[in-house]
């Protein structure tokens, strides 16, 4: 390569390494249990293109409450895929961009299954989206923060509203500092009490709670 085009070809990376990259996420949603009952009932009740809209609402109303309003605050999602898929266990299991969803489940769901459907994903995306401490967060922390999103009435979503009431944008910033690591301590330095004394205050404010 002559020097001028070896000069030229240096500048374009410099430039490409100094702009923010945009990486959007992208929305795949596949039934792959069509022939079951339980696929059968997505299709004539919720359906693939009702799915990925609300993965594209779902996925901006994350960001939002976590208010992670810039590209370097989040994580970065390739590809996030929800599969509805026939196996027995679980209503819906994530790893990593991708939920499965149990054909098994839908189909004996009793009530509004769209409703339901909306919030099992409001829980499941949140995990694909939020920080969990590079595994050091603990599990029920994880799980009440993906009830948080569905404003659900587990105790830990419940707590986290009641720390939100204490001092807003708990939340997110818990959130936002979970991104690399995990500490207890994080309750202090938010809140300035240990999350032990804090639970027990909001036990004391709301009575018989486990
Ligand atoms: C989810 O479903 C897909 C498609 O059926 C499958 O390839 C994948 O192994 C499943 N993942 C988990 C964690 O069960
Ligand atoms: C967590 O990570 C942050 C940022 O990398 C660092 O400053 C802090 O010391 C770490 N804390 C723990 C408890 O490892
Ligand atoms: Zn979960």
């Amino acid at each position: 390569m002559k020097p001028p085009h070896f000069i030229l070809l240096l500048i374009i990376l410099q430039t490409l390494h100094h702009l923010p990259v945009i990486l959007a996420v992208k929305y795949v949603a596949i039934n792959d249990a069509k022939n079951y009952p339980g696929g059968k009932r997505f299709e004539k009740e919720i359906g693939i293109p009702y799915t990925l809209q609300i993965m594209k609402d779902i996925n901006h109303y994350i960001w939002e409450i976590f208010q992670q309003k810039i590209e370097s605050d989040r994580k970065q999602v390739g590809i996030a895929t929800v599969f509805i898929r026939q196996y027995d266990g679980a209503e819906a299991i994530t790893y990593g961009e991708t939920v499965n969803v149990s054909a098994l489940y839908l189909q004996g769901y009793q009530g509004n299954l769209k409703w339901e459907y909306t919030s099992l994903l409001h829980h499941e995306l949140t995990h694909v989206f939020q920080w969990d401490g590079k595994g050091q967060a603990p599990v029920g922390l994880i799980e009440g923060m993906a009830d948080y999103m569905i404003l659900g009435y587990d105790f830990t979503a419940r707590f986290l509203e009641y720390c939100e009431g204490l001092e807003p944008g708990f939340v997110a910033a818990l959130s936002k500092k979970m991104r690399h690591n995990f500490s207890e301590n994080f309750f202090v330095e938010l809140l300035g009490k240990p999350v032990a004394q804090l639970w027990s205050e909001y036990k004391a404010k709301y009575g018989n709670i486990k």
